[in-house]
């Protein structure tokens, strides 16, 4: 990746970051998808929720979690007293639809992840939830599994982050919506404590 692309993102502002994304044939997804996902919401808000990629409904809207994991997503933020656009940011670590929604390739990744960084930077939000494994072992750059990574606090460009399960991943696993629910409790308190 060249270091003078990576330099020039880290300078954008919000509307030439939003422009850049939208250009961006960095990687092959460019190829394949419809438009890309920028994010929606609050560009200062407190949280940050970070998913994995577009899927097949996000590619033809041009919103993050508008399909079924997006309902469910809806839900668990209300039962927090939060909703979509009101103090709340929702962005993804690809920008593009991964053909079929198989997993992002590393490249991609490499490509991407300067956008997600400069996002986190102009937003400054108190905290990051991060859903399911893909996003959790990006942004904290690791393969630990989510078991091990829920529940506790981590960082990211400085900022906390906690980590719960996909809301697809809740969806085809409902016993789990439990844990979810406990994730959720642990990010409240944490931005509580954040607050005060
Ligand atoms: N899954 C994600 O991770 N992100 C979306 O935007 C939609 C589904």
């Amino acid at each position: 990746l060249g270091e003078g692309r990576r330099d020039s993102i880290q300078r954008m502002d919000w509307q030439d970051l939003q422009t850049c994304v939208s250009a961006c044939e960095a990687c092959n997804l460019s190829g394949t998808r419809t438009q890309t996902v920028f994010g929606v919401g609050d560009p200062h808000a407190d949280w940050l929720i970070v998913g994995e990629a577009p899927g097949a409904e996000e590619d033809r809207k041009g919103e993050p979690f508008v399909g079924q994991a997006g309902k469910l997503l809806d839900n668990m933020l209300a039962a927090i007293q939060l909703k979509r656009g009101d103090n709340v940011y929702i962005a993804n670590v690809l920008k593009c639809r991964p053909p079929q929604n198989r997993d992002p390739h590393g490249e991609e990744v490499l490509q991407c992840d300067p956008f997600l960084k400069r996002q986190v930077e102009l937003i400054q939000p108190k905290l990051i939830l991060a859903l399911g494994k893909f996003a959790a072992q990006s942004l904290l750059e690791t393969d630990a599994t989510i078991a091990s990574l829920r529940g506790k606090l981590h960082r990211y460009q400085g900022v906390p982050v906690i980590v719960t399960y996909h809301p697809a991943y809740l969806l085809r696993n409902l016993p789990d919506k439990a844990k979810a629910w406990q994730d959720l409790c642990f990010a409240v308190r944490t931005m509580q404590d954040l607050q005060s």
